[in-house]
């Protein structure tokens, strides 16, 4: 079967015919996140599922207050089968650490729930294929903020326009809140972009914190002149915010001393 040639299989995961126009409903309903992870792991739908070890479904809190959306699985995501495990997923862990938050605490899934060869950019018709999944995830984790990380996922949202400028900035989509920030890779591979990205991190903790409805549309301040969020935690108790103040001041994100914040319930 050539590139061109995939499409809808004619049959469900469990071999039943599917209904066109409903999202792998020949499967069953897409009702939960699990019955969603099920239909990834079996899904064939594009030329990625050839290629895969583990599909990544995306994994988090169902009831999170932000979700966060990336490209695709690299090697070790299609190793393990789990989104943002890599070194991209350590910085992204050490990001949220610095808000006070947690991977457990958010939900993180991917534009293409399967690793395109050799890390290559996933295709327009790939991610098309692919978006039923992530569609559902987000109506049912439903959550306030929608994070996109990189380009792929900007450009879900608003095709066409450059992450560079819209970065850092709160926009609304068809209802959804969207924060675009930068993806975790590149600023792997750009350390200079490392204070944006923690900016943009302290950003999502002050849109959370203040009321999404509180903050409007109205673009999210990131400059290094901003006054400080009185405190870093995604609820309005006061706790040892104080440590997540001084952890989120240090200009670089320490995944090994960046303390777990077992005492804070983010949601
Ligand atoms: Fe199916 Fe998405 Fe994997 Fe393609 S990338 S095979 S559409 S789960
Ligand atoms: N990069 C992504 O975009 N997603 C992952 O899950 C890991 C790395």
């Amino acid at each position: 079967m050539s590139s061109l040639e995939y499409g809808p299989s004619d049959l469900g995961a469990y071999g039943e015919p599917r209904i066109e126009g409903q999202a792998s409903a020949g499967a069953g309903p897409m009702n939960t996140l699990e019955r969603v992870a099920q239909l990834v792991r079996t899904c064939t739908d594009c030329p990625l599922g050839r290629g895969r070890t583990n599909a990544v479904p995306g994994e988090g809190n169902p009831q999170a207050e932000v979700m966060f959306i990336g490209e695709g699985p690299g090697y070790q995501e299609d190793r393990q089968g789990r989104p943002f495990v890599g070194p991209a997923g350590k910085l992204l862990e050490g990001l949220l650490a610095s808000i006070g938050s947690h991977r457990d605490d958010v939900f993180i899934a991917n534009m293409v729930k399967c690793r395109p060869p050799e890390n290559r950019d996933p295709s327009s018709a790939e991610m098309a294929a692919c978006t039923k999944y992530l569609d559902r995830q987000i109506e049912l984790v439903n959550p306030k903020l929608i994070v996109t990380l990189g380009r792929f996922a900007f450009g879900r949202y608003f095709p066409g326009e450059g992450i560079t400028k819209a970065r850092g900035i709160l926009r609304e989509k068809d209802g959804r809140k969207i924060f675009p920030v930068l993806h975790p890779a590149a600023v792997l591979r750009r350390e200079e972009l490392r204070p944006t990205m923690i900016e943009d991190f302290r950003a999502i903790s002050e849109i959370l914190e203040g009321g999404i409805e509180d903050s409007g549309m109205e673009p999210v301040v990131t400059t290094p002149e901003a006054p400080q969020p009185a405190q870093l935690s995604f609820v309005a108790a006061p706790g040892p915010a104080a440590i997540m103040v001084a952890q989120a001041e240090t200009s670089t994100v320490n995944v090994e001393e960046a303390p777990r914040p077992e005492q804070l319930t983010l949601f």
